[in-house]
């Protein structure tokens, strides 16, 4: 075991069911945090939960099934963790859809729908998990998932683009409106990292990958590797940053 001294956290993590989310949560228990899983996807989020806290009676103890956009499902999902775990310590959005987009043929529901679970989701989940750390006076640090093409657009990604980058300033604000409260927030903006989101043919990332400096495109583990720094004292005076972690490829001129 590392000494990242997150022993005793509570941690609610949505997206956990898959990916990032999921690796992240198998760092934080074999820390002996306690990750609160949260995800959409009920069937895959017992599953996982599965994998990370052993028997199913654990798994349910630890799985939340809630929709990041229903703030009214979020807040009642933080008084049942507050319920049966204590306090939130740490939290951490991850949640987030990737869609086709672009300016000239988005439809309303199409562009709605990626700023409402990238952006909104995370700001009701933010807000909930602050909530209830400023009640419970012990400081704490949130983490949001956002990507770099919040730092950078994308061709016909429009809408997935302009939720991370808004995601990137809500982290700013919150790191501001929580300072006081010993409170810190931090965004981390992954490269081309090999989960289901990428939704690609092995050829393809393939093709990808030669476009990166390390050659390769990344995996959830660097990216849990990430988040947990920032979730740690040893970011003790880290925040309202964003820590990009894509191999150098926004190191590059073209
Ligand atoms: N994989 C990458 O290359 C990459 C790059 C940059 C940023 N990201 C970001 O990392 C985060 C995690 O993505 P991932 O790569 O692990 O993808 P993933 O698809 O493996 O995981 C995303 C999870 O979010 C859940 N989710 C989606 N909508 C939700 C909702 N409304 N409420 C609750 N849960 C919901 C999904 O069910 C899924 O389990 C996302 O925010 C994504 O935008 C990923």
């Amino acid at each position: 075991m590392s000494n990242w001294k997150l022993k005793s956290a509570v941690v609610p993590v949505t997206g956990a069911a898959s990916g990032i989310g999921l690796a992240l949560c198998k760092l934080l228990r074999a820390e002996g945090a306690t990750p609160a899983m949260i995800d959409v996807n009920r069937d895959r989020l017992l599953f996982a939960a599965s994998e990370v806290y052993g028997s199913a009676e654990e798994a349910a103890r630890h799985a939340y099934a809630v929709d990041v956009c229903n703030s009214h499902a979020i807040d009642a999902c933080f008084e049942e963790i507050l319920h049966t775990h204590g306090p939130t310590t740490h939290a951490v959005a991850g949640a987030g859809i990737v869609g086709p987009s672009n300016v000239l043929t988005d439809t309303d529901e199409q562009w709605h729908r990626v700023i409402d679970v990238n952006l909104n989701g995370a700001m009701y989940f933010c807000r909930a998990a602050a909530r209830q750390m400023v009640a419970a006076k012990r400081g704490g640090a949130i983490v949001t998932i956002a990507s770099i093409a919040g730092l950078k657009a994308k061709e016909n990604r429009a809408s997935y683009a302009t939720s991370k980058a808004a995601l990137i300033n809500l982290t700013r604000a919150l790191a501001l409106d929580l300072g006081g409260f010993g409170i810190r927030v931090n965004a981390l903006a992954p490269g081309v990292i090999d989960t289901p989101i990428q939704n690609s043919n092995r050829t393809t990332l393939d093709v990808v990958a030669e476009t990166i400096p390390l050659k390769r495109i990344g995996v959830s583990d660097e990216i849990a590797n990430g988040v947990l720094f920032l979730l740690s004292t040893y970011a003790s005076y880290v925040t309202g940053e964003t820590l990009v972690i894509d191999g150098g490829l926004t190191a590059k001129y073209r």
